[in-house]
């Protein structure tokens, strides 16, 4: 059973906007590592290949793996905040779902990513170009729940991925 606690410790709202920022990186810098993927894909790719944005998204999505790991663990260790108790109960379970699969969708990228590329399965990169797919329009619905909970409901959900002090 996790510990419940009222706010996101500094570590967790430090780790969640470093992944935030990793992942735009991902989606605004990805064209060097699609073009070599396509020159792999060709047999063209060489070691001498792996240019700097290629390897800018692979070191960049490694990172992320890493710092999702270290959130998880923080996770078990310290708690997160319940879901907020005025809000109606589907929308509660909406929010917990969504959250899974945020976490589990910022595993499956870097974990296909790295299948596809450093092992050369095609099928994994399918599975990257899926995930990636999925993630975006989850994120939209996230940013908008976050956005609703603070400007329309006028509650604290936003506060306490922004700060750790209570209010
Ligand atoms: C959270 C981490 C990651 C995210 C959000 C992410 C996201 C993306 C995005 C948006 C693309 C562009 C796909 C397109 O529009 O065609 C892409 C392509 C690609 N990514 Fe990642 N990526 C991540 C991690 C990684 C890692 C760690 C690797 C390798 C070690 C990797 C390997 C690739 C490859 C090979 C492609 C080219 C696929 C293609 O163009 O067909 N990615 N990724
Ligand atoms: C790459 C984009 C994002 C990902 C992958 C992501 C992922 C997550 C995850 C997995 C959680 C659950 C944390 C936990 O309880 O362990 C969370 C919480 C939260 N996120 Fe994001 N997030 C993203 C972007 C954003 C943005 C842009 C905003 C603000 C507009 C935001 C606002 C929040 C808030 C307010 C919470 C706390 C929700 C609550 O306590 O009920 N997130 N995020």
């Amino acid at each position: 059973m996790q510990p419940v606690r009222e706010t996101y410790s500094r570590t967790q709202i430090m780790l969640h906007w470093a992944v935030v920022a990793l992942i735009a990186f991902q989606y605004l810098g990805s064209d060097g590592i699609e073009d070599a993927w396509r020159a792999y894909a060709r047999g063209e790719y060489t070691q001498d290949d792996f240019s700097g944005p290629a390897l800018a998204h692979v070191l960049s999505g490694i990172t992320v793996l890493v710092l999702v790991i270290w959130r998880l663990v923080l996770r078990w260790k310290v708690g997160a905040p319940p879901p907020d108790p005025a809000e109606p109960p589907a929308l509660q379970m909406l929010a917990r779902v969504a959250h899974f699969a945020l976490y589990a969708l910022i595993i499956i990228l870097p974990l296909s990513g790295m299948l596809g590329w450093g092992g050369g399965v095609s099928g994994a990169v399918r599975v990257h170009l899926l995930a990636k797919t999925i993630l975006l329009p989850l994120i939209g619905l996230h940013v908008l729940g976050a956005l609703v909970h603070h400007f329309v409901w006028k509650t604290d959900v936003l506060k306490r991925m922004l700060s750790p002090a209570k209010g």
